[in-house]
């Protein structure tokens, strides 16, 4: 990219126009070697709220999710995208049958070696939860920290058929996702930094980060294009799709799920208007 002293503007300028909504970023971002070491760092920090939630987050989460869904010991849960297995570990603690799919190797293998360590039996799948194909098998399934909000609505709802064939008939699907709230209140400001090493590569590097509006659409998106010295370009895009409580029903309804509860989050603060998250626990009903 650069030509002598010039760099080429050509190239930058197709990576500054705003993208067909969910077009692709890099393929690897989750399961990069070096990207996803600070992921795993960024999940097992207690201090913030990034990869994962804060551990007494976690904790309420999961008694809550016990309690509003009915759920016995020995009960099959099923955590996708289930990262390190922070939620995985408590369920399984209390006695439950519990399954986590993740595709980052490195939180796979985080995961199975805490469970060893604990002496708790946990299967843990290296997987694209949108390749499963299980069938009558769970008593709930948990989708966590907005992992409905990135994908495209066709992906999304062949993960919603996913979900309601691997549940057994009545099970619950319990998920979290942001409103646009959340995104006034964090929405991406524009800017760049230079690294010597850093979140997205271990060589020295530059960052452009702009963030892109979709209001027609409730979509937004996160993009950073990474610079490195040999001139290297690589694009990595976050998308979200932000929700409010009457289209994320309608969505789960489109889906056979009727909604059960619904709150400003997963650990069951009463939902509000002004909410940034919704959490919602539905119900598996008989296909439309
Ligand atoms: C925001 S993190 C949340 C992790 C976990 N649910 C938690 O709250 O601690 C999203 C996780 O989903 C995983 N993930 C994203 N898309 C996935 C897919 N299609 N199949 C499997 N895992 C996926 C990522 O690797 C990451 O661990």
């Amino acid at each position: 990219m650069i030509d002598g002293d010039h760099l080429n503007f050509n190239v930058l300028e197709r990576f500054l126009q705003r993208p067909e909504p969910f077009a692709s970023g890099e393929k690897l971002f989750w399961n990069d070697p070096h990207i996803s070491k600070g992921m795993l760092a960024a999940h097992l920090n207690p201090a913030i709220d990034a990869a994962s939630r804060r551990p007494e987050t976690i904790e309420k989460t999961v008694n809550h999710m016990i309690r509003s869904m009915n759920l016995k010991a020995g009960d099959k849960i099923l955590d996708l995208g289930c990262g390190p297995g922070l939620y995985c570990k408590h369920f399984a603690q209390q006695g439950f049958s519990v399954t986590g799919v993740d595709y980052s190797q490195r939180s796979i293998e985080y995961a199975e070696q805490a469970a060893t360590d604990h002496s708790l039996d946990i299967e843990y799948k290296y997987m694209d939860y949108l390749d499963m194909n299980y069938c009558d098998t769970f008593d709930a399934v948990l989708l966590i920290y907005g992992d409905f909000c990135v994908i495209s609505d066709k992906k999304r709802d062949l993960l919603l058929r996913k979900i309601h064939k691997a549940l057994k008939p009545d099970g619950y699907f319990a998920l979290d996702v942001s409103t646009k709230i959340h995104r006034k209140k964090n929405g991406l400001k524009n800017r760049w930094y230079a690294a010597e090493n850093g979140f997205w590569k271990p060589e020295p590097h530059l960052v452009l980060e702009n963030g892109f509006d979709y209001p027609e659409e409730n979509l937004y998106l996160d993009q950073y294009l990474v610079i490195e010295k040999c001139g290297k370009i690589s694009v990595y895009r976050n998308w979200f799709h932000d929700y409010s409580l009457g289209e994320i029903r309608e969505v789960l309804e489109a889906g056979s799920f009727s909604v059960q509860s619904a709150w400003s989050d997963l650990t069951g603060k009463p939902y509000k208007e002004n909410s940034e998250w919704i959490g919602i626990v539905a119900k598996k009903e008989s296909l439309i």
